[in-house]
């Protein structure tokens, strides 16, 4: 089969990272007898460079038109004053708003010979297996009014935590099918005893359960639950969160798994239903764009190149390529070949292009 993917490899360590991605992609193409053709653009820093904005009218047209969209990162210090006009950020979010991608899955899993790289007892994160599925277009990102004013008193600024019950009922329903996949445990995690919005999400939650009898739902108070997160991660399955709560537990859960540099994320404009799906979607490492680690061949770039498996998933219902990613990572890993944020005792160290080539030449290999 034939896809068109867009291919936006922004700033700092994006486009090193990607760039493996694409050349594991191309290695299961090349297995399968598919072809992936990515077109290029730009996003972020790279683009208000060029262009003066985060993302042109352009580049989203080629998003449009593409099967999925595989992003590196954005941002970076050239483009941080708090008061500049445009922010990296901007094309990221105007990709999300734009495209509609409302849900964002996040899996965190500890692998094994990995134990020992996170800051965590490994008795704690042993069995961690979990699926944050993040609201991405709504909530305190989006909701209006958003704005700053000048008052006789000083300046004030607001943003809104706002939420349709149609927007809540889409995301939580993802969360039930992605349970639905694993072990059919969901929680929905808000901050209810506070805020209205929480309280129409948690009654939301309650209703669409009605449909998925055979997933147990559960909720918690976001604080609680970065609570947990840290105290007995393995308790949780698939998780299902506003937009802002999603963003902060999920750097949080990363460090379960020793580095953010080893979890991929996809954000999809359509619920999945089963293991795979032809949603579309943009799939992107969960990292940032790690200015001072740029162009030094560091970066880990299986975050990214999971993602790729990732986009085999849930927007090509690849499910097999999708999975020959996976163990291609898992075999290097147990080999020992190790990038510098998850280096051990014993371990070969290697550079982010070198990573890339071992993880598709087991691919072209087994
Ligand atoms: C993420 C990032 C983004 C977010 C930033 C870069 C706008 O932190 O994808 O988690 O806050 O959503
Ligand atoms: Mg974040």
């Amino acid at each position: 089969m034939q896809f068109k993917i867009a291919a936006l490899l922004g700033d700092g360590v994006g486009p090193e990272v990607a760039t493996e991605a694409i050349k594991v992609m191309e290695a299961v193409g090349k297995k399968y007898g598919h072809s992936f053709k990515f077109q290029h653009g730009l996003v972020g820093g790279a683009s208000i460079d060029a262009h003066g904005v985060a993302l042109t009218d352009g580049t989203l047209k080629m998003c449009r038109e593409s099967d999925a969209v595989l992003l590196g990162a954005v941002g970076g210090p050239k483009w941080d004053d708090p008061k500049a006009k445009v922010r990296p950020e901007d094309g990221l979010l105007a990709l999300r708003q734009e495209l509609g991608l409302f849900a964002n899955l996040r899996p965190v899993k500890v692998l094994p010979m990995l134990v020992n790289s996170t800051s965590l007892k490994p008795e704690v994160i042993k069995d961690v297996d979990l699926m944050v599925v993040r609201e991405l277009t709504g909530g305190l990102y989006f909701g209006q009014p958003k704005k700053r004013w000048q008052t006789p008193e000083g300046r004030k600024a607001v943003d809104s935590m706002l939420y349709s019950e149609q927007e809540i009922e889409r995301i939580v329903r993802v969360g039930f099918e992605i349970a639905l996949t694993r072990r059919k445990k969901l929680t929905s995690v808000d901050k209810a005893n506070v805020l209205e919005s929480s309280r129409l999400w948690r009654q939301v939650a309650m209703e669409v359960a009605a449909d998925y009898p055979n997933v147990e739902l559960d909720h918690m108070l976001v604080d609680a639950c970065s609570m947990r997160l840290i105290q007995r991660p393995s308790q949780f399955d698939t998780i299902v969160t506003e937009n802002t709560f999603g963003d902060i537990i999920t750097d949080e859960a990363s460090m379960l798994a020793g580095s953010m540099g080893m979890l991929p994320s996809a954000s999809l404009a359509g619920i999945p239903k089963g293991k795979s799906s032809k949603a579309f979607g943009l799939y992107e490492p969960i990292h940032g764009s790690a200015p001072s680690r740029a162009g030094l061949n560091m970066a880990n770039p299986i975050a990214t190149i999971l993602s790729g498996a990732m986009m085999l998933r849930y927007s090509f219902a690849l499910e097999s390529e999708a999975e020959t990613i996976e163990k291609a990572v898992i075999t290097v890993l147990e080999e020992g070949f190790r990038t510098y944020d998850i280096m051990d005792e014993h371990k070969t160290k290697v550079g982010t292009k070198e990573m890339g080539d071992l993880i598709s030449d087991r691919i072209t290999r087994n």
